[in-house]
């Protein structure tokens, strides 16, 4: 007896010991074996997929829950509740309608610009049941671009919202012309050749359509379009295969999330991560989702506590835009417990922490059409994912030494990248192959090609250029440190230098201008700035050059800054040199050219004083 119980006390010092090691040496082993399992679920399920040739796409998951799960909420909006069977009956309706015109067939495009609200996804699967693509259109495309995005995609019909329509009336002819047909989300139209959707939605019978109409036997079929900003001025057609929004529908779930999880979806539903992680991801395991028209900073805790939402999807700026409401009683009592997003910044991630209690903030990096993708499913602060020895089995990526003047990675005497140190920041580059095949965008192999670089390491290698600067730690936590080449961020949106530059040098008296984004502090991301050259015998003109910005360029892209310069740098490569003008920012009192501020109350770029930069650094300017 004895003998026995010291026996197992031993065992049981025993592993108390080990656990104590493991928790010593290895902090995160459990939490990275629990992730990994999922990892290589997936990863089995994919490649059964790929043997049978029967893919069982995110709609497939969506119709066997709205068969498990008839009465489960799955969208509540403004208050209203949409059950998994409403939603499946009116994505039948919709497909209904254009199965009965004979319009589209499978394999077609429909374009769709809408606003957050649940007939987006209805509108969505229905034409996904007949096999057609979806082409989700940024909001805030000026109709310049728009135009440009049917002939990427091959759309020749486009479904837009209500609320709309009225953007779209400039291009209606140029849209007739080009013999695309638009059907408004409503019941009547003022405009001729506006067809109507919604009441001949309300009368379409429910009936679901033959399943091979929706069947796909590759992964790589396309799915959906969804549109990034380009480098060659226009928008992009980033080219979405089931494979694609199988991964991101995994999202949750591969965070732990359940059916018993409440989502909250404020992020626009034509980027990807609120459609395809959002969306995806809620119906995935089988929960329920609170879709927001707009974030609205002040409505948000009170949504949660009301709803009971336990995971919420973020940008870096939405926790921003949190922490800076003014302190209420009770900010810890809610039941969030995960938020999953990207561009947290480590100060921000602190200050959430301290005032709204320990939700755990998990970050994912991934572009919409990358190859690769990072999960921080530990939840340390600053990082965006972790990679170990089993990740780095599957997905394939490397860090390269990069030139910040040449704005180029540096190639050494044989031609070849070079991989920096564990803790050296890096050009991330990840590699294209079967199992992480690169699909590039719709209607364009030259934009394709331009986001690949081939002979990297060995002759004949290829990766893709994700254009982020990156850090591998130490304890293999991967943190983000800049982008760099053609784009920026601002307000959670991509803004294409390129696509400014173009737009601005339309105005009369620029003869050119070089666009760049400069950091403000206590702000994500970059500001857009304009160094630009005036045409010899014209003046700058503030009015007419924010006028001009105003119409063509979204919101988040218009430059915030303007400098007027006497010549422009170029690099060895004939780039422009914009390396030492972000480095030289935007302070007044540093530098000599004339500077000018995009102020929104004036309507008008007026000098930049050092009463505006003080307001700007102190955060009273609204930007
Ligand atoms: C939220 O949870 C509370 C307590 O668990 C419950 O009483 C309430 O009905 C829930 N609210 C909703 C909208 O589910």
């Amino acid at each position: 007896m004895l003998l026995s119980l010291g026996w197992v006390t031993a065992l049981v010092a025993g592993i108390f010991a080990i656990h104590i090691g493991q928790k010593l040496c290895f902090p995160y082993f459990w939490k990275d074996v629990f992730y990994l399992v999922r990892v290589i679920r997936y990863g089995l399920r994919m490649e059964m997929y790929k043997v049978t040739s029967n893919v069982c796409t995110v709609l497939d998951r969506f119709i066997q829950q709205a068969a498990q799960i008839p009465h489960k909420a799955f969208i509540i909006y403004e208050g209203i509740s949409y059950t998994y069977r409403d939603i499946d009956d009116r994505s039948n309706k919709v497909a209904q309608v254009f199965e009965k015109l004979g319009t589209v067939k499978k394999g077609d495009t429909v374009a769709l610009l809408m606003n957050n609200e649940p007939d987006f996804v209805c509108v969505w699967f229905g034409l996904n049941k007949l096999g057609c693509s979806v082409a989700f259109l940024n909001t805030n495309i000026k109709s310049r671009s728009l135009l440009h995005c049917f002939n990427c995609c091959g759309a020749k019909i486009l479904v837009v919202g209500k609320d709309l329509l009225e953007t779209l009336v400039d291009i209606l002819p140029s849209l007739q012309e080009d013999n695309i047909q638009v059907w408004v989300m409503g019941k009547e139209s003022l405009h001729p050749g506006v067809q109507t959707l919604l009441d001949k939605v309300e009368e379409a019978p429910g009936l679901p359509i033959p399943a091979e109409r929706r069947a796909a036997t590759s992964l790589k079929t396309h799915t959906l379009y969804i549109f990034t900003s380009g480098t060659t001025g226009l928008p992009k057609a980033a080219v979405i295969t089931h494979l694609q929004s199988l991964k991101a529908a995994a999202g949750f779930w591969a965070y732990g999330g359940t059916c018993d999880d409440v989502v909250y979806i404020p992020l626009p539903l034509y980027h990807s991560a609120a459609s395809l992680i959002g969306i995806g991801g809620t119906l995935h395991i089988g929960a329920t989702c609170i879709l927001k028209k707009k974030f609205s900073a002040s409505q948000f805790w009170i949504d949660c506590k009301k709803y009971n939402v336990t995971i919420f999807q973020y940008i870096g700026e939405l926790c921003r835009y949190l922490c800076n409401q003014p302190k209420a009683e009770g900010e810890k009592e809610h039941k969030v417990r995960m938020g999953v997003g990207n561009g947290l910044r480590q100060d921000v991630w602190r200050e959430f922490h301290r005032r709204f209690g320990e939700i755990r903030m998990c970050e994912l990096y991934g572009s919409t059409e990358g190859n690769l993708c990072f999960m921080n499913h530990i939840g340390k602060i600053g990082a965006v994912g972790r990679s170990n020895f089993f990740y780095r089995l599957i997905f394939k990526y490397d860090l390269v030494k990069y030139d910040m003047v040449k704005d180029e990675p540096v190639r050494n005497a044989q031609g070849f990248c070079e991989r920096v140190q564990k803790g050296e920041t890096g050009l991330l580059l990840s590699r294209v192959s079967s199992r992480t095949p690169f699909f590039g965008y719709a209607g364009s192999k030259h934009l394709t090609e331009k986001k690949l670089f081939r002979d990297v390491f060995v002759k004949g290698d290829m990766y893709v250029n994700t254009g982020d600067l990156m850090v591998e730690d130490h304890e293999d936590f991967i943190c983000f440190r800049d982008r760099v080449g053609d784009t920026f961020r601002w307000k959670g949106e991509n803004v294409a230098t390129t696509e400014v530059t173009e737009i601005l040098g339309l105005v009369d008296f620029i003869q050119e201008a070089n666009v760049y984004g400069v950091q403000i502090p206590g702000n994500e991301g970059r500001a857009g700035m304009a160094a630009v050259i005036v045409r010899p015998g014209c003046m700058f003109d503030g009015k007419k050059l924010f006028e001009h910005a105003l119409r063509d360029l979204p919101s988040y892209a218009r430059p915030l800054f303007i400098r007027i310069q006497e010549s422009m740098e170029m690099t060895g490569t004939f780039k422009q040199q914009k390396f030492q003008l972000v480095e030289s920012g935007f302070n007044p009192s540093k530098i000599s050219d004339p500077l000018y501020f995009l102020d929104n109350a004036e309507k008008c770029y007026v000098p930049l004083t050092s009463a505006i930069y003080d307001r700007i650094l102190s955060g009273q300017q609204k930007l």
